[in-house]
């Protein structure tokens, strides 16, 4: 904690940072959680529906990746949003369709490479429990490809549920589920199959939005891993935020820190396994790690939690990336 304060920008004084944090705060400790959408273009919006990720209290904070992050930007969605449908691990929705075969990101898989069970089992679920849920996903649908060994296809073959609420309880109960081995697996399957990495288990969520209007944008955040900090040099996305600032200050900056932007999850080292074919984690602590912080946060209590957020001045920001970003033509040699 020795380094928070050696920060160079301080966060907004007391009376000012209540109204925005108190709001969001109150988001993050409800059932539906805070919703974050990652983008890098602030001025563009469009007219269909949106992923995004919901951030609540009881969770390890994830946001959606690609590949491994060290920052993320994007708006912090207003408390309001309107939900579409909402997904316990990353959906894979830009490739599901409606019966008409029209996009649909709460629609069901429909892409041919995913496997017929995938396209059955997506659409919506019709579970009595969270752990109805997560005992019907247990490392089931298999993919079997030929000369592979199969594989879990969750990411194609995951049902949505309507509320947010619902698939963040789902959520829990399936990472809590993959503490334990399914049946006839071994412990070395089991983390192939848990952890490969865009297929199985993710730490963030998918929540599906209404489209995303300037006004149901109630701040833009930056996001990284690790503690509080200045942007440093390889922060481009802070870079890229900070060139919006200049000539737009709509929006209060919320800074998010200790947030997870790997996959399947934090503290897992991921290799190549041709004899497998994909990413698979090497070690099973860090599956169990992911259940592990979230026992921590529910015995801790929201409070605690709540820490990892703090809204910065823009000015303060500015003055930071600045340092950081360099100015532009100064880079050119
Ligand atoms: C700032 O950006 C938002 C989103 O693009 C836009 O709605 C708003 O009009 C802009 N404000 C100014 C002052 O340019
Ligand atoms: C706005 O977003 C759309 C859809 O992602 C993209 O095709 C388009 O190029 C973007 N426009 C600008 C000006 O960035
Ligand atoms: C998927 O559903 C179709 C239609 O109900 C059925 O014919 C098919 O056997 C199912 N496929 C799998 C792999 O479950
Ligand atoms: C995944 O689990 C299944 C069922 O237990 C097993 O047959 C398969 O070998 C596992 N896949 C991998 C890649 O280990
Ligand atoms: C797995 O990770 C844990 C925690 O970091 C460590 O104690 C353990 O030695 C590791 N196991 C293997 C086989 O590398």
């Amino acid at each position: 904690m020795v380094g928070r304060a050696f920060l160079c920008f301080l966060a907004v004084s007391a009376s000012q940072a209540s109204t925005i944090l108190d709001e969001l705060l109150g988001a993050f400790k409800s059932e539906e959680g805070l919703l974050f959408r990652a983008t890098k273009d602030f001025s563009n919006f469009t007219q269909w529906p949106e992923s995004a990720c919901a951030l609540r209290w009881d969770l390890p904070p994830a946001l959606y990746v690609v590949k491994a992050e060290t920052e993320v930007t994007g708006f912090v969605l207003q408390p309001k949003m309107q939900v579409e449908c909402a997904y316990p691990v990353n959906g894979n929705s830009a490739f599901r369709k409606d019966a008409k075969g029209q996009k649909d990101l709460c629609g069901h898989t429909d892409n041919p490479a995913a496997g017929r069970e995938a396209t059955n089992m997506s659409g919506d679920c019709s579970f009595a429990s969270p752990k109805d849920y997560a005992q019907a996903y247990f490392n089931i649908p298999q993919r079997h490809l030929l000369g592979f060994d199969g594989f879990w296809n969750l990411n194609w073959a995951t049902c949505h549920f309507g509320k947010a609420q619902e698939a963040l309880e789902a959520q829990k109960a399936l990472w809590q589920l993959a503490t334990k081995l399914p049946p006839a697996t071994t412990a070395q399957q089991w983390l192939r199959n848990a952890s490969k990495v865009g297929f199985a288990l993710t730490a963030f969520n998918e929540i599906v939005v209404a489209p995303v209007h300037s006004a149901d944008v109630r701040a833009v955040f930056w996001a990284h891993s690790g503690p509080f900090r200045d942007p440093g040099p390889s922060d481009w996305k802070a870079c890229m935020l900070a060139e919006f600032l200049k000539s737009n200050n709509t929006w209060p900056v919320i800074e998010v820190s200790d947030v997870i932007l790997e996959r399947p999850t934090s503290n897992c080292e991921i290799k190549f396994d041709a004899s497998h074919l994909g990413y698979y984690a090497t070690n099973a602590s860090c599956l169990t790690g992911y259940v592990e912080a979230m026992k921590d946060l529910e015995q801790q209590g929201p409070a605690q939690a709540a820490r990892i957020f703090r809204e910065l001045e823009v000015s303060s920001f500015l003055k930071a990336t600045e340092k950081a970003c360099g100015g532009g033509s100064e880079l050119v040699v």
